[in-house]
């Protein structure tokens, strides 16, 4: 079942994003930043468990991104993954959002869903601030995808 986040389950979010940072597949994000972000967040739940997550954050006027998406290994190639960015797409578009991007290291998972690569600095300069605090930058492999809504 796909839901909104609630309070007691980002421990299990802050798990999932995590275990695929270790393997260089995302981003590791604190505790700090997940409760600050807690109403950008989706979970797939199974049998009262958190087993998949995205987060749709409004960056500016016209423009969202799509977080931390991220579904257990286990439960790959289900469809949840499907489910969570569709639910992303769907809120943005609800939200009054023209475009909705992500930045990823599995850019053909994006591209089914009517995403297409764009240059780094086709982006606003506001995304680049929290590049400056991740450890990879400047040596990143991200690939920066846009959807026009
Ligand atoms: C990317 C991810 C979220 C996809 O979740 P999922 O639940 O497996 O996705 P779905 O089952 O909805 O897949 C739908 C389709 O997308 C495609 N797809 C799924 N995973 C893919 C991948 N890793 N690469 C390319 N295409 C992929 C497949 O065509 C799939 O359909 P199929 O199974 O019928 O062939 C999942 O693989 C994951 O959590 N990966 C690790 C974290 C990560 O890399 N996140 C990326 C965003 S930062």
């Amino acid at each position: 079942m796909i839901r909104k986040a609630r309070i007691k389950d980002i421990k299990q979010i802050q798990d999932l994003i995590n275990s695929f940072a270790k393997q260089n597949l995302m981003l590791p994000r604190s505790l700090n930043e997940l409760y600050d972000n807690l109403r950008d967040f989706w979970v797939f739940e199974k049998n009262n468990k958190v087993i998949g997550c995205s987060a749709l954050h409004v960056c500016w006027q016209d423009l969202t991104e799509v977080k931390s998406l991220a579904v257990l290994k286990k439960y790959q190639r289900k469809n949840i993954g499907t489910q969570l960015i569709t639910a992303c797409i769907e809120e943005a578009k609800k939200l009054g959002a023209k475009k909705i991007f992500a930045l990823t290291y599995k850019p053909e998972f994006f591209k089914k869903f009517g995403f297409h690569k764009v240059k780094h600095s086709d982006l606003p300069h506001k995304i680049w601030a929290e590049c400056i605090n991740c450890p990879k930058f400047p040596n990143c492999q991200e690939v920066a995808l846009l959807k026009k809504l």
